[in-house]
């Protein structure tokens, strides 16, 4: 198979979030400490008829419906999430019943999870399936499905909520360049879900900030060295027109970005010019412990990262503003908002993606964009997902129904027994939801 890559993609997102400025008032924090402190504009948030389930369940049928895809032709399905609904029962048989009626059950994959790293490990399954000799010739399928959720506190507007299915197979429009790819995967206590009696995380914030960066350093590291070895040349950031990142909040999104304009000047790489260099060169003798703790260092690489910042990652970060981290479908919202924005003009362009999942793995890897032929096109891409539309007509709730949202669903996670409201009238016609979970945990879902 030749050009293997995305050939198809869909997004769904709650429509009912949270605005980070009601938010902050709420919370008692100082203003703009959510709004510009972590970059977010809004959090998008599943009520009591939402869950991952759902959420997949919508993303994958209205995909299959708005591509005209014939559901026998999916010979692979693999999930990506790290929300456990089930200890045993994959996401991905939840999702069974729509090629079931058809008549197709020859569908191999199930789900993958590490933080928000399962849906790279889903969407890799899935490619390399189409790159292999067990491949049939069918279309793969990969959905990315999360509702990120945390306890009261600072990390608590850092959560959100989305699923994102993506048809996987040859003469895609956006290709993967499989041989640039650059991994680290470490053991760490940053970001992990041990007590399973609850959805929230535990949480080391600053730990996992820096743990973020470190494994972006050695992931850039890896990829330039396989890239210069491949290509006798060496990579910078010139040598592709966009970054996209795994974006729990878009100031991570900024330090990063920097991050890498900073591992560009230390390797003395073409894309840093002379005043850039002038402004870095007090840090260029920190150790690697001293870089990730240096509050001046982070300021004057971002300022110096700021022009390159607007041209190849402002693009990305619509979504992950606008819906909040959507752990594995975060790095996928942001490349489906590159798409929104760029479609007309990403024809032939290179765009390097970064991926991180506590815990921790992190891989960053390459993919080329072509215009592609409908409907597997760009622009039928960003048609589909009408990200606007979607963005425009959600429901805004006012924090103290966020709260209590939140509490409500603490009790639903892992219970039995009960009937949800059934109310889904905020919810758009085709979306699935969730009507019952009965004595033996069985949960029932439905479509307005
Ligand atoms: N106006 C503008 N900026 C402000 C204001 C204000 N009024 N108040 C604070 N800020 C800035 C701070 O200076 C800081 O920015 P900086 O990092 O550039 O200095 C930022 O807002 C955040 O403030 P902190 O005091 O650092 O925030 P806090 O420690 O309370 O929480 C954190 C932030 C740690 C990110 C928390 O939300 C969290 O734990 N989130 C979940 C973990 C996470 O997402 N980790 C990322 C990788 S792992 C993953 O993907 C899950």
């Amino acid at each position: 198979a030749k050009d293997v890559g995305i050939l198809a993609m869909e997004i769904y997102f709650p429509p009912t979030c949270v605005q980070q400025e009601a938010l902050e008032a709420h919370d008692g924090v100082s203003k703009g400490k959510y709004t510009i402190g972590l970059g977010q504009g809004c959090l998008a948030f599943c009520t009591e008829v939402e869950d991952v389930v759902s959420m997949s369940l919508t993303a994958v049928t209205t995909l299959l419906e708005k591509y005209g895809i014939d559901p026998k032709q999916i010979g692979r399905l693999e999930v990506g999430s790290e929300t456990v609904i089930d200890k045993s029962k994959s996401i991905k048989t939840f999702l069974m019943p729509i090629f079931e009626a058809s008549g197709n059950t020859d569908i191999e994959g199930v789900d993958s999870t590490n933080a928000c790293y399962g849906g790279t490990a889903a969407l890799f399954n899935c490619v390399n399936w189409v790159e292999s000799s067990s491949w049939d010739g069918r279309n793969g399928l990969v959905v990315c499905t999360d509702s990120a959720v945390y306890a009261e506190g600072p990390a608590r507007p850092t959560g959100g909520a989305a699923a994102i299915a993506m048809l996987i197979g040859p003469d895609a429009p956006v290709v993967f360049e499989s041989k640039f790819r650059g991994s680290h995967m470490s053991h760490a206590y940053d970001f992990y879900k041990p007590n399973l009696a609850s959805e929230y995380p535990v949480v080391d914030g600053k730990l996992s900030q820096t743990c973020y960066l470190m494994a972006l350093d050695s992931c850039y590291k890896h990829f330039c060295h396989k890239f210069e070895k491949l290509e006798a040349k060496q990579f910078s950031i010139s040598d592709a027109a966009y970054f996209v990142f795994h974006s729990p909040y878009n100031k991570l999104v900024q330090k990063s970005f920097a991050r890498l304009v900073f591992n560009d000047y230390l390797r003395n790489a073409s894309s840093v010019d002379e005043l850039s260099k002038e402004k870095l060169a007090p840090f260029s003798s920190l150790s690697g412990d001293e870089s990730y703790s240096s509050r001046d260092l982070e300021k004057v690489s971002q300022q110096v990262a700021k022009p390159l910042y607007d041209e190849k990652v402002q693009p990305t970060t619509l979504i992950p503003k606008q819906v909040g981290n959507m752990y594995t479908a975060s790095l996928y919202a942001a490349c489906a908002s590159l798409i929104h924005n760029k479609h007309t003009t990403l024809g032939g362009k290179r765009v390097i993606l970064f991926s991180y999942g506590s815990g921790l793995a992190a891989t960053m890897f390459s993919l080329r964009f072509r215009d592609g032929q409908n409907p597997f096109s760009l622009s039928n891409m960003a048609a589909v997902m009408d990200v606007e539309k979607k963005l425009k007509s959600r429901h805004e709730f006012p924090p103290e129904k966020f709260v209590e949202t939140m509490k409500l669903m603490e009790h639903r996670y892992g219970a039995k027994d009960f009937v949800t409201s059934k109310d889904c009238s905020l919810l758009s016609p085709g979306t699935y939801y969730l009507t019952e979970v009965d004595s033996m945990y069985r949960r029932f879902y439905a479509k307005k």
